[in-house]
């Protein structure tokens, strides 16, 4: 039994749409999660200082002892990771778009996918969709503006609203039957998207698959925190960290938990 905390970090508020995932699955293990959010968005930022940014977050969360790390933002996983894994001893857990099931499983032979500009851009992003999306449409979409709206507090506001309708509208031509969310901060525009986008269109993110693989990982690398027979809410230490306003996180995650400033 191993009671480290997992460490989560992402370029915002985004990831805590997979840290719930991951509570979800593993409401055992102590967790901390780091919001980068003074550095977001990365999407337009070049390989070389993403790499640099996710150094600075991986140092912080291996200071504070964690186990395991979730790059919990689409971005850092498409440019890091592999940097990542090949500089420091911890297991790491990455999060990609979800092009594969998208493509395997529509029916209209079209899939949109909302991502930034610096995961569309990426090797690790084209390699996939060259192998598992070359026989669909693929309409890519940047969603420049969206994680600095969502950053700044304006998730459900007029202005998102009509970003997106721009963003999905060479998607609807385009007759798509699944959108891809490729960006840890998308999750929370669903209930916008479906308002925006004809019913017959599914909508895929990656979280339930990262929490999968971080339990599969912890499993085999014999990490899990076994110790349930601690009530979760009084065994469990569950952190939240951000560099910027704490009132953001705190909207999006619930009255039940403290975020605190952490200038990192
Ligand atoms: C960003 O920081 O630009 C978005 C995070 C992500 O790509 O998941």
């Amino acid at each position: 039994m191993n009671k480290q905390p997992i460490g989560i970090f992402d370029s915002g508020v985004g990831g805590t749409s997979i840290w719930k995932e991951i509570h979800n699955l593993l409401p055992n293990e102590n967790t901390i999660y780091l919001a980068d959010s003074i550095n977001a968005p990365y999407g337009p930022k070049g390989k070389e200082v993403i790499i640099d940014l996710c150094i600075k977050n991986t140092e912080l969360l291996l200071e504070k002892g964690c186990k395991l790390i979730v790059v919990a933002c689409n971005t850092a996983t498409t440019n890091a990771i592999d940097y990542l894994r090949a500089n420091y001893n911890v297991p790491f857990i990455g999060i990609e778009p979800a092009i594969k099931p998208a493509a395997l499983q529509t029916k209209n032979g079209a899939v949109g996918i909302l991502a930034t500009k610096g995961t569309l851009s990426s090797k690790l992003f084209s390699e996939t969709s060259e192998k598992f999306a070359s026989s669909v449409i693929v309409i890519e979409q940047d969603g420049d503006g969206i994680v600095d709206l969502i950053e700044s507090g304006k998730l459900y506001s007029e202005e998102m609203k009509s970003l997106l309708r721009g963003y999905l509208k060479p998607m609807i031509k385009a007759n798509i039957d699944y959108l891809v969310l490729g960006c840890s901060h998308y999750p929370y525009l669903i209930p916008i998207l479906i308002e925006l986008l004809p019913k017959h269109v599914k909508i895929i993110d990656s979280g339930e698959a990262v929490a999968r693989q971080t339990k599969a990982i912890l499993e085999q690398n014999d990490l899990l925190n076994t110790e349930s027979s601690i009530p979760v809410a009084l065994g469990t230490k569950l952190e939240f960290y951000t560099n910027r306003n704490p009132a953001v996180m705190k909207e999006l995650l619930g009255t039940d938990f403290k975020v605190e400033f952490l200038d990192f």
